[in-house]
């Protein structure tokens, strides 16, 4: 029988094998994954915005450091995973224009505001707490250079998450104004932290298929109720309330019951109308600009080299 390049790929996704760079794949795989990756390495970058801004104000040496090296871990995993998008014949360049232009999306939970040093351990706990949530089935994901890229950011992450928590334990074990800084910043990120898992089921238009090719192994729904459960228990020991009236356990489900997060909220910063939206974006177009005179220098010098190697 001839090959047929088609057959052998929905074998290898149907036997969960990993589908690598050189393989045939439908154009609509190729397509759903530069987009997946490329918009998860725009988060990755965009999402050192909101902590760095608290690098040159951290209380001590110690939280400088701690923030410092998280910061330099995201712009890594963004260029990771740029990598990874590369692989399928995505050009960074145009991608970042894309992100730029407003083509290409990053994740919603970078457009809010980071008021208080608080906001740094709570986005380590809720945003890469649930990173962790998402980012931990992604190592399974078919597409090989994408699985194993976030093996390397899996472990990353979890530093991230638990300098975070001992962040807050250490505020909670300060005075009353520490602890209403908490409580506060644990208000303002509790429902955006929800969002990062997209939409409900019913309404995730790339779920579908993405489960299907195993890209995605578990729904928006899922992995949002795999974060309320293992942060409800974290939330007890700090001793700060999560703000949802209805947040409780279900013994007949096994999981805790929550309320709906405000899906016309997610829409609204998704199209661009968030609190930080403009000013992240104006943040990477300036950045980029500014850094055009090295990429062209790198350029030139790998161009020298280039030469010299043919003489
Ligand atoms: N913010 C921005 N856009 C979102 C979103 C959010 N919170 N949730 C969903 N969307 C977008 C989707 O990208 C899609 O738009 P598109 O078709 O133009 O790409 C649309 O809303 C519908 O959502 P779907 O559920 O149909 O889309 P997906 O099947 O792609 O699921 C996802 C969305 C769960 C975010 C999935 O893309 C994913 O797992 N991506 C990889 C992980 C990622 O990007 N995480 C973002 C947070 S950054 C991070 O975790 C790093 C850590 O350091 C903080």
């Amino acid at each position: 029988r001839p090959y047929d390049p088609e057959a052998a790929f929905e074998n290898t996704i149907a036997r969960d094998q990993r589908i690598e760079p050189r393989d045939w794949m439908p154009d609509a795989y190729r397509a759903t994954l530069v987009r997946q990756i490329a918009q998860h390495a725009h988060s990755e970058i965009i999402g050192m915005q909101p902590e760095g801004e608290w690098i040159t104000r951290a209380p001590s040496l110690r939280r400088k450091a701690i923030l410092f090296a998280k910061v330099q871990d995201e712009a890594g995993h963004g260029l990771y995973l740029y990598s990874a998008a590369e692989t399928l014949g995505a050009d960074r360049t145009e991608l970042t224009e894309r992100l730029i232009d407003g083509g290409q999306k990053y994740s919603s939970i970078f457009n809010y505001p980071t008021r208080t040093f608080a906001d740094v351990g709570v986005i380590g706990w809720f945003v890469d707490g649930a990173a962790i949530c998402n980012q931990v089935p992604l190592c399974r994901t078919s597409y090989g250079p994408y699985g194993r890229a976030m093996v390397r950011v899996c472990k990353e992450e979890s530093f991230h998450q638990r300098q975070g928590y001992e962040l807050l334990l250490t505020m909670m074990r300060g005075t009353d104004e520490q602890r209403a800084m908490v409580q506060d910043a644990v208000d303002r990120w509790w429902w955006p932290s929800l969002m990062m898992f997209g939409p409900p089921d019913d309404d995730s238009p790339n779920s579908a298929r993405s489960m299907a090719w195993r890209i995605k192994r578990h729904s928006n729904d899922q992995l949002r109720q795999r974060f309320v459960d293992m942060t409800v228990p974290q939330a007890e020991k700090l001793g700060v309330t999560l703000p949802d009236p209805d947040l409780r356990w279900n013994d007949g489900r096994g999981h805790h019951d929550f309320s709906a997060p405000d899906w016309e909220e997610l829409k609204r910063v998704v199209s661009g109308d968030g609190p930080c939206n403009a000013e992240r974006i104006a943040r990477r177009r300036a950045a980029h600009e500014e850094g055009a005179w090295v990429r062209r220098a790198a350029a030139a010098h790998a161009d020298k080299r280039k030469a010299r190697l043919r003489e």
